[in-house]
């Protein structure tokens, strides 16, 4: 697996994989008019790709958005507004799931990473629908700062209820185990 800065010839691949995503998981809930422009969101700093060079094939994405990324994220308040950025579009191609693969949580941190070292605190939102991505925030210790109610209407006509989290501190990579010598 190749994890790396997504390139402009990434393109039609991320957008082949989110139509997978969005057929198995409704992410995004409404298949965007522009796809390309939805890869793009406003603010947009960065983006990576995992990549299964064996197939040609882009397995998950992830970009970082400089500033609040959303009205949600922008209500919440003690994050200084030059240190705010949002992680938006993750998504993991289903076939590439459950697998121990854990792609999205290598992007995850890969992005934490990133942010970290350029001085961003992170924050996302997500639908409280008690899916995979909640899992994965939650298992990875980010902190829920809000619940709040969309704005905007599912096709269903409902305001979906959404979780605001922020990141926590990236873990610091593992010692290497000691090794005895013999003398
Ligand atoms: C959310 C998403 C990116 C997770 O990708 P993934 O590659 O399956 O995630 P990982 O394998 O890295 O999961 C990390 C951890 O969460 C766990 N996890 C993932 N999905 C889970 C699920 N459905 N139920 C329980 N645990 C789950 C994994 O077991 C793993 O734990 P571990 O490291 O202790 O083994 C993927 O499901 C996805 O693309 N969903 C649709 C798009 C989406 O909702 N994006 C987020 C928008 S905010």
């Amino acid at each position: 697996m190749d994890f790396r800065l997504r390139t402009r010839s990434d393109i039609p691949r991320c957008v082949s994989t989110l139509k997978l995503v969005h057929s198995a998981d409704r992410y995004p809930y409404q298949w965007p008019h522009d796809p390309i422009a939805w890869l793009n969101p406003a603010g947009s700093l960065i983006a990576w790709v995992a990549e299964d060079k064996g197939t040609d094939t882009i397995l998950g994405h992830v970009c970082v958005v400089y500033g609040p990324g959303s009205q949600i994220l922008a209500s919440v308040p003690g994050i200084g507004s030059h240190q705010r950025a949002s992680v938006s579009r993750l998504f993991v191609s289903p076939a590439a799931r459950g697998q121990g693969l854990s792609l999205g949580k290598s992007l995850l941190r890969i992005a934490q990473t990133w942010a970290e070292a350029n001085d961003l605190t992170l924050t996302l939102d997500v639908v409280d629908d008690g899916g995979p991505a909640v899992e994965l925030y939650e298992r990875l210790g980010w902190r829920l700062l809000d619940l709040v109610e969309a704005e905007w209407r599912t096709p269903e006509g409902n305001h979906p209820k959404i979780r605001v989290y922020q990141a926590p501190p990236v873990p610091a990579p593992a010692a290497p185990e000691a090794t005895s010598t013999s003398v």
